[in-house]
């Protein structure tokens, strides 16, 4: 709380609300007692002026292109931590000593399999489904095969549930990949780190060894660790929505994978690289910066733009590196969807309609050239962000639960509909069209 106090007048009343400060960004205006004092609601479509919860896990400074994970700045932790260790930072609030990480460690491995039941649950689905919808199927069907951790006022049970959460889902999505291949699933090895456990998981097959390339697999830990959390994103906003009416862990994050799947949020890498490809080659570019830039055909430049981000993405700028290190270390030389990619990048950053509106590439316009340089399908893009950002979700979800001011989630509405008529028997209705 600070001293200041926003006034608003209404015809020819005034009301006070308290403004409240976090440790970082903007100040809040407190309207929790709006309705109760003056009868109305605010109006704020989209959430653009809203904050609905307040938390202290990750910071976003949109204006400075800034990203933090608990204070950390991600350009910091993507160099010198990993993944596994930036969980432990998102659930826990700080970083581990060697110990609580060993221990860390410990619980996720002893986790990584799923029940084997579930393997038939695949079955059921089609080789064809995407496999976010395999995925949030699988997450969501977990509520019925663990049991023991989804009574979500027992602190033991949402300690295991978040365990279960990041541990399986690197092998739930490799299942869903599996699958839609018509290869056998491959069990989780504990002996692997968790990227090179999951290469392993998709890759492997049972005639010959998969050796892990080291390169690759800290390339992959880096995307983990970059879409690792998001502070309050369109999915991690419905996972707290559905955690909000007290629903299981597992329900809650299905709902979240539900939402990242669209191409205007987690879906956007997918869509990012069949764009790339679809320009095919960087004389083809200018038709598709004018296309972005007619109010009258619904395209966009897939993979740029951002709700919070109006200056460089952070994340953007560490994933453009390593895709350049990743294509060059695996030998790829002169990428055409890299080439397209860069161009792409250069010539919209120079044109005022981009400037103005301040558009600049995000995460996901390089993650897709990396993902697809490893070997994964684009249709798997999408599914490797829900597992990145499943600690993320969980993380979110956790702390909401533990909040002592925690309230159902139920936004109120402006009703523009039919006012109040009365029933009319159907012999006496006529056509109105
Ligand atoms: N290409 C062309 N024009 C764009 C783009 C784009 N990618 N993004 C925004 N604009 C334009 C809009 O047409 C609008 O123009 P106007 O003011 O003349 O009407 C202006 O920029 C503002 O756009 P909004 O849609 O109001 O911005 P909003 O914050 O609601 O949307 C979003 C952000 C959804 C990310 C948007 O930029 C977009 O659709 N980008 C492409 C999809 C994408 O890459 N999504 C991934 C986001 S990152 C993530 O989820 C991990």
């Amino acid at each position: 709380m600070t001293d200041t106090v926003a006034t608003l007048t209404i015809g020819d009343k005034t009301f006070e609300f308290p403004v409240l400060s976090g440790s970082m960004g903007p100040d809040v205006i407190d309207i929790r007692s709006l309705y109760a004092k003056t009868g109305m609601f605010t109006y704020d479509p989209g959430f653009t002026s809203t904050a609905a919860c307040d938390s202290t896990i990750t910071f976003i400074d949109g204006d400075q292109g800034e990203l933090m994970y608990r204070g950390y700045p991600i350009d910091q932790l993507a160099e010198h931590s990993n993944y596994l260790e930036v969980c432990y930072l998102l659930l826990y609030g700080e970083l581990p000593t060697p110990e609580q990480m060993a221990d860390f460690e410990q619980r996720v491995t002893r986790h990584t399999m799923v029940h084997e039941q579930m393997h038939y649950f695949y079955r059921g689905f089609r080789r064809d489904a995407h496999p976010m919808a395999i995925v949030c199927g699988v997450v969501g069907a977990m509520a019925a095969f663990y049991h023991d951790s989804t009574d979500i006022s027992d602190d033991m049970q949402r300690e295991i549930a978040s365990i279960r959460m990041v541990a399986k889902i690197p092998t739930i999505v490799a299942m869903a990949y599996k699958y839609s291949i018509g290869q056998p699933f491959v069990y989780p090895r504990n002996d692997l780190n968790f990227a090179s456990n999951f290469l392993r998981m998709c890759f492997s097959v049972p005639p010959e060894e998969y050796v892990v390339d080291p390169v690759v697999a800290h390339a992959l830990d880096l995307i983990f660790t970059l879409h690792a959390d998001h502070e309050q994103n369109a999915s991690t906003s419905t996972v707290r929505l559905a955690g909000s009416s007290d629903a299981n862990p597992f329900a809650c994050i299905a709902a979240g994978v539900a939402c990242l799947w669209g191409p205007a949020h987690g879906g956007a890498n997918e869509a990012a690289l069949d764009m790339l490809r679809e320009i095919g080659t960087p004389d083809h570019i200018p038709e598709f910066i004018a296309r972005a830039k007619d109010k009258n055909d619904p395209f966009r430049l897939m993979g740029f733009g951002h709700r919070v981000y109006k200056s460089y993405d952070p994340r953007a700028t560490v994933m453009q590196k390593t895709a350049k290190e990743v294509l060059d270390l695996l030998g790829v030389k002169n990428n055409p969807t890299l080439q397209v990619a860069q161009e792409l990048e250069k010539i919209a950053l120079s044109d005022p309609y981009f400037i103005e509106r301040k558009l600049y590439p995000n995460v996901d316009f390089y993650s897709g050239i990396i993902l697809d340089a490893i070997g994964f399908p684009t249709s798997m893009f999408t599914a490797i962000f829900a597992l990145s950002r499943t600690v993320g979700w969980i993380a979110q979800w956790k702390e909401m639960i533990a909040d002592p001011q925690k309230k159902i989630g139920r936004p109120r509405q402006l009703y523009n509909g039919a006012p109040t008529r009365d029933y009319e028997p159907i012999g006496n209705r006529w056509d109105r069209t």
